[in-house]
């Protein structure tokens, strides 16, 4: 994938890839819920293209115990590239070929216990240093003309601080999401003073939810030292955010484009069909099949 003219003010990505995966079980046995693919590519190479796209220069996984596909997906596969050149298959090999990155733009840390989504960053603190940084969780796939990640890094020029993705969801399913205590909303950029982690609907000071999309500054980390236990008894990313707003501003921006949650079997489902949808290779096949089952394909 080529990389974008202008440089990005946003130079490191993070994504936490340690979680167990169980609700896909039992496919994540052996294999890591981010290889799972969407038509032919794994979730997490999606997640990748986009922090690439957007001008992300260092890609930081967070990993764990039986994650090691996830290292040897982005790490040379020379035999197979061989194979590729003597069977004479120039287009598949350069799509191999555009994972590859120069040694140190891809690093790996573990996170040794699944203490939370604010722990799996706190881990990668080192390795960011003191500067803002992008948080993407491979689960939260979006199929977008323009990168989400990229949309965002244009909003940040005005926004600054903390700025995470944003979408309405119904009032029934806030108690999946990190919610929004919102102050000022334009309808495309909300800026809230305060956040809550999996309200339950009576509770939630709005619907407006947080999409695995975030560019953070490193105060978060100054919170996350605290390794306090939230929601879930884990450690939450919302509850160090929340807890830097006053000091740090904090925006959510809504995203043009259309979000998956690639973490519950029917978001996946639903996102190879809209993928294939949208590839010519794939659209017309994809219709037909659909139209056996009934479906509408628009
Ligand atoms: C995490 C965050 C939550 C956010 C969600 C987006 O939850 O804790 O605030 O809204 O990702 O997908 P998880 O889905 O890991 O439970």
């Amino acid at each position: 994938m080529s990389r974008p003219a202008m440089s990005s003010p946003i130079r490191k990505a993070v994504f936490p890839v340690g979680g167990l995966g169980t609700r896909f079980l039992p496919a994540t046995k052996a294999l890591p819920k981010e290889m799972l693919p969407v038509v032919d590519k794994p979730l997490i190479q999606y997640a990748a293209e986009e922090a690439w796209a957007a001008g992300i220069e260092e890609l930081i996984f967070v990993t764990g115990r039986g994650k090691s596909a996830i290292e040897d997906h982005f790490d040379n596969g020379w035999e197979l590239q061989e194979t590729l050149v003597a069977r004479g298959k120039s287009e598949l090999l350069e799509d191999l070929k555009s994972l590859l990155r120069k040694p140190g733009e891809i690093v790996y840390t573990r996170q040794q216990e699944p203490l939370g989504l604010g722990h799996a960053v706190w881990c990668a603190r080192h390795l960011v240093g003191r500067e803002a940084f992008a948080v993407l969780l491979a689960d939260d796939l979006i199929l977008a003309e323009r990168p989400c990640l990229a949309q965002m890094i244009e909003a940040y020029a005005e926004t600054g601080g903390n700025l995470v993705a944003v979408e309405d969801v119904p009032r029934e399913d806030t108690n999946r999401y990190g919610i929004l205590d919102v102050s000022n909303d334009d309808g495309r950029i909300a800026a809230a003073k305060g956040l809550v982690e999996k309200p339950a609907p009576e509770e939630a000071p709005s619907t407006l939810s947080i999409i695995g999309r975030y560019i953070l500054q490193p105060e978060v980390f100054d919170e996350l030292d605290r390794q306090e236990a939230g929601a879930g008894g884990e450690i939450q990313l919302t509850d160090a955010m929340a807890r830097t707003i006053g000091r740090v501003p904090f925006h959510g921006l809504r995203f043009e484009g259309r979000r998956f949650d690639c973490g519950n079997k029917a978001g996946f489902l639903e996102a190879n069909v809209a993928f294939a949808l949208a590839r010519d290779d794939l659209a017309e096949d994809m219709a037909e099949i659909l139209g056996r089952y009934g479906g509408r394909t628009d």
